[in-house]
């Protein structure tokens, strides 16, 4: 059984891929690699004794994507392709309207006219979401019932896709949609052959945490040591990117299988501070990883994590690895690619 990856060679998308094999079915990655590198492909190829196909392909082109669409009949797709960077959102908000909305769009307008030349096939969806569009939660564990804001416009795509797949599953019933809200995806294929490879600066705790322990920046800055935490530092849940590619392949059976559809958190259901996440990392990787405190950063919640119950309910999904293991995983990873995927 097909399906197809939108954004497939990006950080998550990756790790989907081979778990999706791992399960029996077929990926087909299509991205137009605005934030990744085809060299991904080849990893992917070593990991899973296969060649992945690959559409390079921008979801904004909705004839492209009817075409794929049509000559691939995939049974189902998974839609990560998107920017993601809070700061740049809030620099450049056009882009993110364009990219993230106008996207959605797109791929939602070339599965609808697929489904006007085959009836037969029920569209179905996962959609990347994110613990973002609860904004600053009133209080923690979070349930998928809490209301729902945004705070830059990054969040703000988020939550209008979540809405326009509201209204498109009242207005077409056929429809099969799985929201998953990510919490914080950290770690990497235990392999070592493929994980996060941010551009530029990482904006995120466990790369920046990963460059510092590899010697590329010589300390981490910790954003506020004054929060109503334990420790006073920021609480989140990080989730190994292996249960989250996990999650989507139960979310694909559950919506193949059982047809309904639905919005679940994808956490862990524990949170973890900043220091906790750097003592992890210096035990996983045996390096000294300096901070110093710093400013609150603008925008920063105390804590967030997510209550894992419904997934757990709805896919039979929970989340298996512990800090230590994503701490692992990561460095892993980072010494093996200090680069990343460009060598
Ligand atoms: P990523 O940047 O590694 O992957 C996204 C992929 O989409 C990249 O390969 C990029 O080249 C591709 N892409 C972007 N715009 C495209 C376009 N117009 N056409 C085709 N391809 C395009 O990001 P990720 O961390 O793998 O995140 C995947 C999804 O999950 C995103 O939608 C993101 O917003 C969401 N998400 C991520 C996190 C996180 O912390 N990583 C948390 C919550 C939600
Ligand atoms: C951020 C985004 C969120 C996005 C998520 C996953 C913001 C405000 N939120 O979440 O929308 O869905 O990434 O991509 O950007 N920290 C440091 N020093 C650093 C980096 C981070 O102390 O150099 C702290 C932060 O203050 C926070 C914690 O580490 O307390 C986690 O930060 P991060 O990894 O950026 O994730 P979120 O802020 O949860």
């Amino acid at each position: 059984m097909k399906i197809l990856l939108t954004g497939g060679a990006g950080y998550i998308g990756s790790h989907t891929v081979v778990a999706l094999i791992e399960a029996g079915f077929q990926p087909i990655v299509l991205d137009n690699f605005s934030n990744s590198h085809p060299a991904v492909l080849e990893r992917l190829a070593r990991i899973v004794g296969q060649t992945v196909p690959l559409e390079h392909v921008d979801v904004l082109d909705t004839p492209w994507l009817q075409d794929v669409l049509r000559r691939h009949r995939p049974a189902g797709v998974v839609h990560f392709a998107g920017d993601k960077a809070v700061g740049e959102s809030v620099a450049q908000p056009l882009k993110y309207f364009h990219n993230n909305i106008g996207g959605a769009v797109s791929l939602l307008r070339a599965m609808e006219a697929m489904h006007a030349e085959t009836p037969e096939d029920a569209p179905t969806l996962v959609f990347s979401s994110s613990a973002t569009v609860y904004g600053d939660p009133a209080r923690v564990p979070i349930t998928e019932d809490f209301p729902r804001s945004h705070t830059n416009p990054y969040g703000h795509s988020k939550l209008v896709i979540e809405d326009m797949l509201y209204a498109l599953m009242a207005a077409r019933p056929a429809w099969r949609v799985g929201v998953l809200r990510y919490f914080n995806p950290v770690g990497a294929h235990p392999s070592g052959l493929i994980g996060e490879d941010p551009a530029g600066i990482p904006n995120n705790l466990m790369p920046y945490v990963a460059q510092v322990a590899v010697g590329q920046r010589d300390h981490l800055n910790v954003f506020g040591n004054d929060y109503p935490t334990p420790d006073g530092t920021g609480v989140r849940d990080f989730i190994h990117v292996q249960d989250l590619a996990a999650g989507h392949v139960a979310a694909i059976k559950a919506l193949l299988g059982r047809g309904e559809s639905f919005t679940v958190n994808l956490g862990t259901g524990r949170g973890h501070s900043v220091l906790e996440v750097v003592r992890a990392f210096e035990k996983a990787s045996g390096r000294a990883v300096p901070y110093r405190i710093a400013p609150r950063r603008a925008g920063d919640v105390a804590q967030c994590w997510a209550d894992p119950g419904l997934a757990l309910r709805l896919l039979g999904w929970r989340a298996k690895h512990a800090l230590d293991d994503m701490c692992t995983d990561a460095w892993r990873w980072q010494s093996g690619n200090p680069n990343g995927y460009r060598g």
